[in-house]
Order: C-alpha cells, then structure tokens, then sequence
C-alpha cells in the first residue's frame, strides 16, 4: 500500500521536516547518532543529516526510501537507509542516541513490541522524540490512519514506554501542514522521552 502511495513524482508529506521535531531537536543529542523509524520520504531523515547528526532511516517501502535517498542526494546530505519491516527489525541494544518516530502508526500489539525494543535499543542518556495521531483525528480528513487502534495516546506511550523518563508528553491540536497528506487541524499526542 505504501509503495502504491508514495508512487507519485511529488512527495506527499513534503520535503521540509516535521515541525514538532524541528521544533524540539535540541533535545537530540547534538552530532549522535538517530535511528528514524518509519522514514517514509526521508524528509526528517535528510533534516537531521543537514543538523549535524548521524542518520539511519528504516522503511518497509523501498519506493519511500527511493525518494529519500534523492532527496539526500540532492541536498548533499549522507543518510544510511535500509528497507525493513519493523515487525522483523533488530533494532539493536543500548546503541542510539535518539530514536525518532513521526507518524509511525502500526497495529498495536506490532507497536508495543516496537516501543519495548526502542527502550533497550536507546544508550543511557538517548533521546526518543515522537509525535502521531490520537483517536480524536478520526473523521477529521486531514491525515492519519482511518483506525483508532493504529493511533496513540499519552497512556498508550507511557505504558509501552516503560522505562524511559518523559520530558514532555501532552495531547494538543496544531496545524498540520506536511505535504499533501497531512493537510490542517490534527489532533496528536508529542513526547520526548529520556533512558535514564
Ligand atoms: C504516515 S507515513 C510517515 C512517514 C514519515 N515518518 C513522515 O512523517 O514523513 C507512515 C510510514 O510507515 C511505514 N510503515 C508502515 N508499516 C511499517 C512496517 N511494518 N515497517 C516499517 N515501516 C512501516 C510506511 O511505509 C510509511 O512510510
């Protein structure tokens, strides 16, 4: 479905990254490296070569990393990218210092299990970032996935992240203005997590 989805000559969430995660990157940190999840398009992947930091983006769409790895190119920017499904990704141990992870909506129990690997995979110290949809987008038609259970919550996230200390974790709307598939008011839940 991706493939099909990303099949297009224009890039549907854009070629500028994320604006919660271009608002918080401070909090990565600076020159490490970051695994992104769910890269799509590669446009955060591409931000965070263009800040300093060390890149691998994962994708189960070798359509979406096709056009990250242009994008890449065209900014001068080095990115390691790799087609992976992450129901089979070893996301290694203790060897990130950010994981990042922008609308990354999975069927839950396929989360959870991504979540409890992104705990043991953070190094003491490192950083998740994340935003996605809360339950309150649907029916809005401004992006997100058409299921609840795909969407996430301050509890969801405080539950499968057991294990790293929240800086910030809140529920709020914002403008949500990403390429063609993210197109007005949405409802998210954003939060930067540390492992102590
Ligand atoms: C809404 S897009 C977000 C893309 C990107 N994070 C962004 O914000 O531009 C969701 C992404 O999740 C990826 N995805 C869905 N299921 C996946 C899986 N099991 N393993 C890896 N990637 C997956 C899709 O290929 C798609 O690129």
């Amino acid at each position: 479905m991706w493939d099909e989805r990303y099949s297009t000559d224009d890039y549907v969430y854009g070629t500028e990254p994320n604006a919660f995660l271009a608002e918080q990157l401070a909090w990565l940190p600076a020159g490490g490296r970051i695994l992104t999840l769910a890269e799509g398009e590669g446009r955060n992947a591409v931000f965070l070569a263009e800040q300093g930091y060390q890149v691998t983006g994962l994708d189960a769409s070798a359509v979406g990393l096709r056009k990250a790895a242009q994008l890449a190119k065209q900014r001068g920017v080095n990115v390691r990218l790799s087609v992976t499904d992450l129901a089979e990704a070893d996301l290694g141990k203790a060897c990130w210092d950010g994981v990042v992870s922008i609308f990354a909506h999975l069927p839950p129990d396929l989360r959870c299990s991504v979540h409890r690997r992104v705990v043991y995979a953070l190094k003491p110290g490192g950083v998740l970032l994340l935003e996605a949809y809360t339950p309150a987008q649907l029916g809005r038609g401004t992006g997100g996935p058409p299921e609840a259970a795909m969407m996430m919550t301050a509890a969801i996230l405080r539950k499968e992240l057991s294990g790293l200390e929240f800086l910030l974790l809140r529920e709020c709307e914002r403008e949500i203005i990403e390429g063609h598939g993210h197109t007005g008011t949405g409802a998210v839940v954003q939060a930067i997590a540390r492992k102590p």
